[in-house]
């Protein structure tokens, strides 16, 4: 069996679409223009173009965006009341402090800062808690995960998984566990596997649904595949690749793509696989929360 290969970066182009078209009835109904603030403390290039990244896929949805680019030397406390200015500004529905922060400010304490009803990365513990107890419609849900489980619902056609059993391979607090906590909320059997679990490659091929999110390149192999199951790669990982050339790179994810591809019943491809859908979610968010003040219901992707 050869998998069928899951385009992320179609899919995250419908999402953006239909953002686009529910911002511009938005404006049209009430008035409101979702606006984004995107914080970078530091010169980290790689977080400086997810940032103008961010801020580009904002503008097109039509949204307000505002990008703050701020010195590496920048205070806690002058982040601290940058965060408490952007919660108190009618004109910003959605924050995100891009991470990681410099070692000198503490991490959770500014996004523990960020007003929950703002939390577009879904970070903050009202919304870690909203998310583990089902109240998922009011919850902002971390926007790779969310990701994630769009392209598994269309994938299988279905958001009911009832009766499928899913393996999480990893266990952070962005990905890993709010991964679980959807896909149990989807009714999957969930199994979170990690770095102490006994013997990974049994337990991944009982899944139907097997997430790997590790940051381990090429750790999954193929023939820890369950025969026909949904793959879902968030892994990007650089690694050399001396057979383009001296000096040269490339991405794999965290499993082994070709060998998985030829026992999956549906793979995603990196790159071009989960990694559209975040910038894709975030806008999403973003949108959503301009709905909840507007009092308008949000679009379902
Ligand atoms: N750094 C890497 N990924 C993310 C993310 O999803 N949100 C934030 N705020 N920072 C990140």
């Amino acid at each position: 069996m050869t998998a069928r290969v899951i385009d992320g970066k179609e899919v995250a182009e419908d999402v953006v679409a239909t953002v686009k078209q529910a911002t511009a009835e938005l404006k049209a109904k009430t008035g409101t223009v979702p606006g984004i603030a995107v914080v970078i403390v530091g010169e980290d290039p790689a977080s400086q173009v997810y940032v103008r990244s961010k801020g580009k896929k904002a503008s097109d949805c039509g949204f307000h965006s505002e990008t703050f680019e701020l010195p590496a030397e920048t205070s806690e406390a002058d982040l601290l009341a940058r965060v408490e200015a952007l919660n108190a500004d009618p004109a910003i529905h959605g924050i995100l402090v891009q991470l990681p922060l410099p070692r000198h400010i503490d991490e959770d304490k500014v996004v523990q800062a960020i007003a929950p009803e703002k939390d577009v990365d879904g970070f903050h513990y009202i919304n870690v808690g909203k998310l583990g107890t089902g109240a998922i419609a009011e919850a902002f849900v971390p926007c790779t995960p969310a990701g994630s489980m769009v392209l598994i619902r269309r994938a299988l056609g279905t958001g009911d998984l009832s009766g499928l059993t899913a393996v999480v391979v990893g266990r952070s607090n962005i990905v890993g566990k709010p991964m679980a906590n959807l896909l149990l909320a989807a009714n999957a059997t969930v199994t979170i596997a990690h770095s102490r679990t006994r013997d990974l490659p049994a337990l991944c091929r009982t899944a139907d649904i097997l997430v790997a999110a590790v940051g381990r390149p090429e750790m999954i192999a193929g023939d820890w595949v369950k025969p026909g199951a949904c793959v879902i790669d968030v892994g990007i990982n650089r690694i050399d690749a001396p057979e383009k050339g001296e000096g040269k790179t490339r991405l794999v994810g965290d499993v082994a793509y070709a060998g998985a591809a030829e026992i999956a019943g549906s793979i995603t491809p990196v790159p071009g696989g989960v990694g559209p859908m975040t910038i894709a979610m975030l806008m999403a968010n973003t949108l959503a929360s301009a709905c909840r003040a507007a009092g308008v219901e949000p679009p379902s992707y």
